[in-house]
C-alpha cells in the first residue's frame, strides 16, 4: 500500500485489516501533514499493517524496501501530492505512480486500486493532468484496475468551524451555491476501496463516488454548521473576480519569483473549486449532476460536523485549504 500515512490512506489500511486483508505499507521516515510522524507515531495509528520505510520516487527502493522479494496480490495508492504544485504532484501523483506500476507488474501483482479525484473529469490543473496521466498509464498496463474518483472529503469542507467558532461569518464565493458536492467520510471511502479488491463489478472501471444523501452547496454547508452552533447564519460573500486578480498578480510575479508562481497555482486551486462543483459532469447536458453522482456509505456531514464541535473528532487540515 502506498499513501497509508494520509487521511484515506489511514482509513484504508483500517478498512483492508477489518476485511482479514495482510497489509504492507511502504512509509517515509517522517510523514504526516508537516512530517510530524515518526515512525512510532505511524505504528501507532496503522497498527495491525507492517510498515516498511522506504522512498515511492526511488525505483530501487520500490523493490528493495517495499516489495523485498514477496508475493503481493494488489496494489491498493492512497498515494498524492500533499501540495498539489505542479512539479510535485508530476513527481508523485504520475511519476511515483509509474515507477510503483513498474515495480508491482515485475513482481507479478494482478491488481491494482488507485485512489484519484473527481475533478480529473475536467482537467485544468497541473495536478488533475499528472493524476489522468497515471491514468492513463494504469488502464493501459493489463492489471485488474479500479480507479476511484471520489468527491470532496470531510475535511476539505470542515475548515471555517474555527473561524465561526471565533464568532466570524462564514465565508462563500459569489452567493455560495455556485457549486456543490455529495460528501464522503473517509471512513465510507475506505470501505468502498476496499471493497474494490473482492467486488468484480468494480473491476475494470473508472468509478465517481459521492456519499450518502443530497448534494450540498457551500452556503448549505454553512446554515448547517450556524444550525448546529446555535447561532444565526452570518455570511461573508467573496467575489470570484477576486481569485482571479490574486492569480494574475502572483502568475506575472512568478515568472521572476519560483516561490510566488506556487502560489499562484494554489490559487488557481482555489479557484477551480469555488468554481466547479465535485459531482459527475453528465456528458449529455454538459452540467453538474447529482442524480449522476453515485452515492456510497452512510456517515454524514452533518454527523461530522457534530462530532468536531463536540470534541469527539478533529479534522487534520491538508495543504490544499483554501480558508
Ligand atoms: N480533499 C478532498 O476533498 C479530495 C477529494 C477528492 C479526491 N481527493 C484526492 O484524494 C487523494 C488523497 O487525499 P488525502 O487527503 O488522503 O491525502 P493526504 O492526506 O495529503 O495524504 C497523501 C499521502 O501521500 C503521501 N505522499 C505525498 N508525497 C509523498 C512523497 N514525496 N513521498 C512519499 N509519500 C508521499 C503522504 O505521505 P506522508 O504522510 O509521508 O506525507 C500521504 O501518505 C488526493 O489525490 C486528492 O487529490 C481529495
Amino acid at each position: 500500500m502506498l499513501g497509508a500515512t494520509g487521511t484515506i490512506g489511514r482509513a484504508t489500511v483500517h478498512a483492508l485489516l477489518r476485511q482479514g486483508h495482510t497489509v504492507v505499507c511502504l512509509v517515509r521516515p517522517q510523514a504526516g501533514a508537516g512530517g510530524r510522524l515518526g515512525l512510532a507515531d505511524m505504528q501507532r495509528l496503522l497498527a495491525g499493517a507492517e510498515l516498511r520505510v522506504g522512498d515511492v520516487q526511488d525505483p530501487q527502493s520500490l523493490v528493495r524496501d517495499g516489495l523485498q522479494g514477496q508475493r503481493f496480490d494488489a496494489l491498493v495508492s492512497c498515494l498524492a501530492s500533499r501540495t498539489g504544485v505542479p512539479r510535485d504532484a508530476w513527481a508523485i501523483d504520475h511519476q511515483a505512480h509509474l515507477h510503483a506500476l513498474a515495480a508491482a507488474q515485475a513482481a507479478g501483482v494482478r491488481q491494482m486500486v488507485l485512489l484519484s479525484a473527481l475533478c480529473v473529469q475536467k482537467p485544468l490543473l497541473a495536478f488533475q493532468h499528472a493524476k489522468r496521466a497515471f491514468e492513463q498509464a494504469l488502464m493501459q498496463s493489463g492489471l485488474v484496475y479500479s480507479i476511484v474518483r471520489p468527491t470532496a472529503f470531510f475535511k476539505s469542507l470542515s475548515g471555517q468551524l474555527e473561524r465561526l467558532q471565533r464568532g466570524k461569518p462564514f465565508l462563500v464565493f459569489g452567493d455560495g451555491t455556485l457549486t456543490a458536492c455529495k460528501p464522503i467520510s473517509d471512513d465510507d471511502l475506505a470501505a468502498y476501496l476496499a471493497r474494490c479488491l473482492h467486488d468484480t463489478t468494480l473491476h475494470n472501471r473508472v468509478l465517481p463516488i459521492g456519499g450518502p444523501g443530497p448534494a450540498i452547496t457551500p452556503r448549505e454547508q454553512g446554515e448547517l454548521l450556524f444550525s448546529l452552533l446555535g447561532r444565526q447564519p452570518h455570511f461573508k460573500q467573496v467575489p470570484v473576480a477576486l481569485l482571479d486578480a490574486i492569480i494574475a498578480v502572483l502568475g506575472t510575479a512568478g515568472r521572476v519569483l519560483p516561490a510566488l508562481a506556487a502560489k499562484a497555482e494554489l490559487a488557481r486551486i482555489g479557484r477551480y473549486y469555488a468554481t466547479e462543483s465535485m459531482l459527475v459532469l453528465d456528458p449529455a447536458s454538459g452540467r453538474y449532476s447529482a442524480q449522476a453522482t453515485p452515492s456510497t456509505g452512510s456517515q454524514t456531514l452533518a454527523e461530522h460536523y457534530a462530532a468536531l464541535i463536540s470534541g469527539r473528532a478533529y479534522s487534520e487540515r491538508g495543504d490544499h485549504a483554501v480558508f
